[in-house]
């Protein structure tokens, strides 16, 4: 029974990839988009000046690196509240599908360190997880889709340098934010997995992905 599980999960991954993958080649060029300057300001005035994420009241999530298919597929579910956010949603609803590409291309290109500061007693144990998963919780390996340099692809994001803070509170509190409405969408491939996991194991493999480069 939870090898079927897992398989499912897994094919309904590759599939909902496969389906984002088309038209999406398109030009994501800055040149072209007016006003595009400004508005990069405005993004780093909170994801900080190389996008590798701040600590303020709220963490605010690193963007360096990350895959341009999952920025767009997530300022869209931000402006159609599948993802509830009111930063977030006042951020995104005023952006073109133009300048949402061009954010998404500049944001990807950034390379810089990351942010750092998780608790390190238990990252050989985050380790453990996000290579192998833990079979007996029916936790796939986080690897199998996110890479195993944690880089992600397409609609999977990036978890290497994500801020440790950002991923507890969204692995902690997946269904309350995530995949709001009637459509199901990708955040329906994470909802198992995030659900299955312990707070304890959480912030374990949270920690450890939040120091890979
Ligand atoms: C006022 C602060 C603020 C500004 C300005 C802002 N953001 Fe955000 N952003 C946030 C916060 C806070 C979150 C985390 C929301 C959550 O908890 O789900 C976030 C999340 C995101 C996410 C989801 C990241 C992930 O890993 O899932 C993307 C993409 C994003 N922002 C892009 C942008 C872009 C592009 C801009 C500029 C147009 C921008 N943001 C401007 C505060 C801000
Ligand atoms: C079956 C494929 C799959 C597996 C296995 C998987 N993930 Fe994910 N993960 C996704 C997808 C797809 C998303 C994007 C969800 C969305 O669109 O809201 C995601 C999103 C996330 C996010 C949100 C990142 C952000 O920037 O907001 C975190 C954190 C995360 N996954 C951690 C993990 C961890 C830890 C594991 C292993 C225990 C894991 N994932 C295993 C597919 C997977």
């Amino acid at each position: 029974m939870k090898a079927i599980g897992l398989r499912l999960v897994l094919r309904v991954a590759v599939i909902a990839v496969a389906f984002s993958a088309t038209a999406r080649a398109q030009e994501r060029s800055a040149a072209n988009v007016g006003g595009f300057e400004a508005k990069l300001e405005y993004c780093k005035t909170c994801h900080g000046l190389s996008g590798q994420g701040y600590l303020g009241y709220f963490p605010m999530p690193r963007l360096a690196g990350q895959q341009p298919d999952y920025i767009e597929a997530q300022l869209k579910a931000f402006i159609e509240r599948r993802r509830t956010n009111p930063i977030m949603f006042n951020v995104a609803h005023v952006l073109s599908p133009s300048m949402i590409s061009a954010l998404a291309n500049h944001f990807h290109h950034l390379n810089p360190a990351p942010f750092g500061g998780a608790p390190h007693g238990a990252v050989a144990q985050g380790k453990r997880i996000f290579e192998e998963g833990l079979p007996e919780s029916n936790v796939p390996a986080c690897s199998a889709c996110h890479g195993t340099d944690a880089h992600g692809q397409r609609e999977i994001p990036r978890l290497a340098g994500q801020l440790y803070p950002y991923m507890v509170g969204q692995l902690s509190g997946w269904s309350k934010q995530r995949g709001q409405g009637t459509a199901v969408d990708t955040s329906a491939i994470m909802a198992p997995t995030a659900h299955n996991l312990t707070r304890s194991q959480i912030e374990a493999v949270a920690a450890y992905v939040s120091d890979l480069r």
